[in-house]
């Protein structure tokens, strides 16, 4: 099992899903209730809580409950806690146990991500959160996307997208050509800042159905491949297709290319469970409500295609003898350097963090 990286940011969803109805995800084992407060008339508030999804009391999932403005009242016997989680009502009588109360956790929206930290609240910097601004920006990129859970170890994902040789095999006939697996790439580690870049560039390659249909180019084509992967939770794959032959401009504008920002948040939710959160932004047909939709749709086939693979095999991977021994070959230089700064990440922040102390950690920033 890949061990978890407490003290991180990960992604537990989308700015559009978390509203006045109560979310509830599961991040690094953590049972988590998320809303937002209500906003006023000059349009503050709205900010996202994030708070332990168990009532102190008997334990009912406070995402099961319900919402009394910016509180929320439990749906089993009506303890009511407020956004720090500090609980504020309890049924049938007047003094409040000082001990009600749950944990809440350090929140960031950005890039139309809800960010959230597990670790030691003390260390939540949300300066260091990595980001994809092409998500948030619609004036110059349109963005479909979506989450599909997966049950397996999240190192089978970081894997699975750190090597895009597989798009030959396992995406052959929507984003794999025979070039992508011919074409030897590089890799770059900055073991410090915890980045992987891993660059295939294709000069001569066929133009799969994905890009063929959403750019309209006829025949041979230049494509290239350039991941950036911020352990742990963000992948970045910066896509860019033009007719064969045509580069970017020496002054590095590149106006006769398609540019496809694939996103994904990587977000272990339990020891066998991953979020997979995906997404595609483009440069070219914005708000073509067509378009669109069918690379929500093709896109969504081939994620769906890593959710079944990865399923299998973390299930045959779960009935072998321990101590198999794996064979690496070059493809996977990004995935075992991947697989390297994970450990140490976990390493270094491996242990739950000890309760914090009172005041309570702000539940929003
Ligand atoms: S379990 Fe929540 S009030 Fe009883
Ligand atoms: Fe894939």
């Amino acid at each position: 099992m890949t061990k978890f990286a407490r003290n991180q940011w990960y992604v537990a969803a989308y700015g559009r899903e978390v509203g006045r109805e109560l979310l509830g995800r599961t991040v690094l084992n953590e049972p988590i209730a998320f809303y937002r407060t209500e906003t006023d008339d000059t349009g503050a508030g709205g900010q996202v809580v994030a708070l332990a999804d168990r009532c102190v009391h008997r334990r009912f999932p406070l995402s099961a409950s319900r919402l009394d403005g910016d509180r929320v009242v439990c749906g089993y016997h009506g303890f009511t806690y407020d956004t720090t989680g500090t609980c504020v009502y309890v049924p049938g009588q007047k003094r409040i146990p000082r001990t009600a109360r749950v944990s809440s956790y350090p929140v960031v929206e950005q890039d139309s991500f809800i960010w959230v930290w597990i670790g030691d609240p003390a260390l939540a910097d949300a300066t260091t959160i990595p980001r994809a601004p092409h998500l948030a920006d619609s004036g110059k990129w349109t963005t479909v996307g979506g989450m599909e859970p997966i049950d397996g170890d999240y190192g089978l994902l970081v894997d699975n997208l750190m090597d895009l040789s597989h798009e030959t095999y396992l995406h052959g006939g929507y984003i794999g050509t025979p070039e992508v697996a011919e074409t030897p790439m590089t890799t770059e580690v900055d073991e410090g800042a915890g980045v992987v870049r891993v660059s295939r560039h294709m000069n001569d390659a066929d133009c799969p159905p994905f890009y063929a249909r959403s750019t309209g180019i006829e025949g041979r084509i230049t494509r290239w491949q350039d991941i950036e992967y911020h352990a742990p939770c963000l992948y970045l794959l910066h896509s860019r297709i033009a007719p064969k032959g045509v580069l970017p401009n020496p002054d590095g504008s590149d106006p006769n290319a398609f540019h496809v920002e694939i996103t994904y948040a990587i977000t272990p939710s339990t020891d066998s469970h991953v979020y997979d959160f995906w997404a595609v932004s483009r440069d070219f047909g914005l708000g073509d409500e067509e378009m669109s939709a069918f690379l929500h749709d093709f896109n969504r086939e081939v994620v769906m295609q890593d959710v079944n693979a990865l399923n299998l095999l973390q299930k045959t991977l779960d009935t072998e003898p321990a101590g198999y021994q794996e064979l690496s070959i070059n493809i996977d230089t990004g995935g075992l350097a991947a697989r390297r700064i994970l450990a140490r990440l976990a390493a270094e922040g491996g242990q739950p963090a000890a309760a914090p102390a009172a005041p309570p950690v702000p539940a929003a920033r």
